[in-house]
Order: C-alpha cells, then sequence, then structure tokens
C-alpha cells in the first residue's frame, strides 16, 4: 500500500504560480518632483514632458498617489501602480484607457471598488492583492468579459456572496488566498458564490486559490459551480480538518489538488478521489489515518512529513 506513495520532501520546492512572469516595461518614470511630494493633489500630476504618447507599458511604482493620474497614455495596454496610496477604483478613472489589458495595483489601500460598464472591456488581468477590500461589490451584467485572472489576494474580505464573480465569464484563475475568508461570524464562501450569470456555473475557471484562509472545509454548494476546476490550493489553512463528502462530483477535471502545511487536515476520505479521474498531483502534510487506506491508483501523490 505504501509503495503508492512516494516521499518526497522536494515538492516543496514546487511553486504554485508556475515561473513568474516576465515584465519588461517599455521604460520607467524616473522624474522625481510633484510625484513624489506626497502632497500632490492626485491626478494633477505633471504628465507633461514625459515621453507617454505611445507607450503601451507603464510603471508607476511607489509613488504616493492617490488616484490613477488623468493624462496617462490611451494606448496603454499595462500599467503597474503598486505600492501607492489609491483608495478606490472605478470606471471612471479607466474609462480614458480603453485598450487596458493588465492592471496591477498591488498594496494600495483601495477599500471601496464599483464595476460596471465603462471598465476596459479588453482588460484580462486585474491584480488588486494586499489592498483593503472588506467585502466585493455585487456584481450587474458581464462588466469585465475578457478577465481572465483576478487577484485579490491578502484583502480582509470575510465573505462571498451568491454570484460574486457572475460578471467576469472569463474568468479562468481566482486568487483569493490570505484573505480573511473563514473568519467572523459569516458563512466565508456562500453556496452558489461562484455562481455566473443567470445561476449557471463559472464555467471558465480552472485555478482557484484559497490558501491561507480560515475555512474548515470545502463545501460542494460552492465548488459545484466550478466544473472546469484543473486546480485548487489549500495550503496553510489552519482551520481546514477534513475533505470528505460528494466535493468533487462537480470537478471532473481537477488534476492538482495542494493542501501543503494545511497542518489540522488529519481526515481525508479517499472516496472523494473517485470523482476525480484525472487527478495527477496530491500534496498533503503527512500521512492521515484515514489516508492509509487510498487504494486508487493516483499517478503522483507526494506527501511529506
Ligand atoms: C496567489 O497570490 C499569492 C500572493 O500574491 C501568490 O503567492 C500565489 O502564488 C498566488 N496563487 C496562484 C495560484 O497564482
Ligand atoms: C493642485 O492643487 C493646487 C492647490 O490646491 C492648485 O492650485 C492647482 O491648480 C492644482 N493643480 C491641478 C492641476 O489641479
Ligand atoms: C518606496 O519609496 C521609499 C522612498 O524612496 C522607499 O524607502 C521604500 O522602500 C519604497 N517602497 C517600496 C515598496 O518600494
Amino acid at each position: 500500500m505504501w509503495a503508492l506513495l512516494l516521499l518526497l520532501p522536494t515538492v516543496l520546492c514546487l511553486s504554485p504560480a508556475g515561473p513568474p512572469q516576465e515584465r519588461t516595461p517599455l521604460f520607467r518614470l524616473t522624474q522625481q518632483g510633484p510625484w513624489e511630494s506626497g502632497a500632490s493633489n492626485g491626478t494633477a500630476s505633471p504628465c507633461e514632458g514625459l515621453p507617454l504618447a505611445g507607450a503601451t507599458t507603464l510603471t508607476l511604482v511607489n509613488r504616493s498617489l492617490e488616484r490613477l493620474p488623468g493624462c496617462l497614455p490611451r494606448a496603454l495596454r499595462r500599467l503597474d501602480g503598486s505600492h501607492n496610496l489609491l483608495g478606490a477604483l472605478s470606471a471612471p478613472e479607466l474609462g480614458h484607457l480603453p485598450q487596458l489589458e493588465e492592471l496591477t495595483l498591488r498594496h494600495n489601500r483601495i477599500a471601496a471598488l464599483r464595476w460596471g460598464p465603462g471598465w476596459p472591456a479588453g482588460l484580462r488581468t486585474l491584480d488588486l492583492s494586499y489592498n483593503r477590500l472588506a467585502a466585493l461589490p455585487p456584481c450587474g451584467g458581464p462588466a469585465l468579459p475578457s478577465l481572465r485572472a483576478l487577484a485579490l489576494a491578502g484583502n480582509p474580505l470575510q465573505a462571498l456572496q451568491p454570484g460574486a464573480f457572475s460578471c467576469f465569464p472569463a474568468l479562468r484563475l481566482l486568487n483569493l488566498s490570505c484573505t480573511a475568508l473563514g473568519r467572523g461570524p459569516q458563512a466565508g464562501i456562500t453556496d452558489a458564490a461562484f455562481a455566473g450569470a443567470g445561476g449557471a456555473p463559472l464555467a471558465a475557471l480552472e485555478v482557484l486559490d484559497l490558501s491561507g484562509t480560515f475555512l474548515p472545509r470545502v463545501h460542494s454548494g460552492w465548488i459545484r459551480d466550478l466544473p472546469k476546476l484543473t486546480s485548487l490550493y489549500l495550503r496553510k489553512m489552519p482551520q481546514l480538518t477534513s475533505l470528505e463528502g460528494d466535493i468533487f462530483k462537480m470537478t471532473p477535471d481537477l488534476q492538482q489538488l495542494d493542501c501543503q502545511d494545511s497542518p489540522a487536515l488529519t481526515s481525508v476520505h479517499t472516496h472523494i478521489f473517485q470523482d476525480t479521474p484525472h487527478l495527477q498531483v496530491l500534496l498533503l502534510q503527512k500521512p492521515s489515518a484515514s489516508l492509509s487506506k487510498i487504494s486508487c491508483p493516483f499517478r503522483r501523490i507526494f506527501l511529506y512529513a
């Protein structure tokens, strides 16, 4: 039986995110002055004199910006405004950037967010990790029809309402790691949180990261709306104790289940894997009593002590 289990501590080196993406700004704003005075009146930043007109990639990191400058080039496709002081984000600020595909605003102070018409229709990647979002705004229609990746890691989100992501019909990767989901009196992830428009499933989502959250379990009530899920990350979840029930019944494409460093996870009912014929990688903290009963022919199971 144990011959099935490869003891490979080296799996610790596997990165869930894959190789880091190359970001090569065409140029970088280096001008000092009002940008960094800290007392600037937000959008009033002097873009004059900067070679902005044709720029498609711009990095405005760590410039004490309270708002996105209004004078950014219309051709912009990628904007990194991480490590600033932005407090809110909505369509009016982005309406003049119709070509935007990738917006990175990690480590700001965004507490208010509004989806809706006016967001750049071609936006594919939105990274709002490490902001101050305590709740997500309701989704109206398909506000961001092209959005593939949404990162909300490190926000103080405690709960997700039904249909929270229904305005992103093309969403493939959703990163909710290190949020406060499961902490506090609210339900964490409510049933139908991942339901799409009209209650249909969120049919494109492949990767879900819930690592570092406080959820005690995976519920079929929400995971059933992710029929294309291939990778589920449940790392470093202090309150995750068991995986059981028919949780994977509706996710037959699951290939990777990563539960590394979730110390309380002692009960993994092996029948849950009858529903995951394509599972290739299973990462667990340690061999638990119930796991020793595993009899399914996995291709790779990594356990580490
Ligand atoms: C989710 O975001 C965290 C923080 O940025 C990162 O470390 C992790 O690799 C991301 N997960 C995925 C699956 O990309
Ligand atoms: C910035 O604020 C100052 C003082 O309030 C004002 O005089 C100036 O016109 C503002 N700049 C712009 C471009 O709005
Ligand atoms: C931001 O800039 C300040 C001053 O230049 C520097 O001390 C700080 O380390 C920078 N922070 C980041 C996150 O780059």
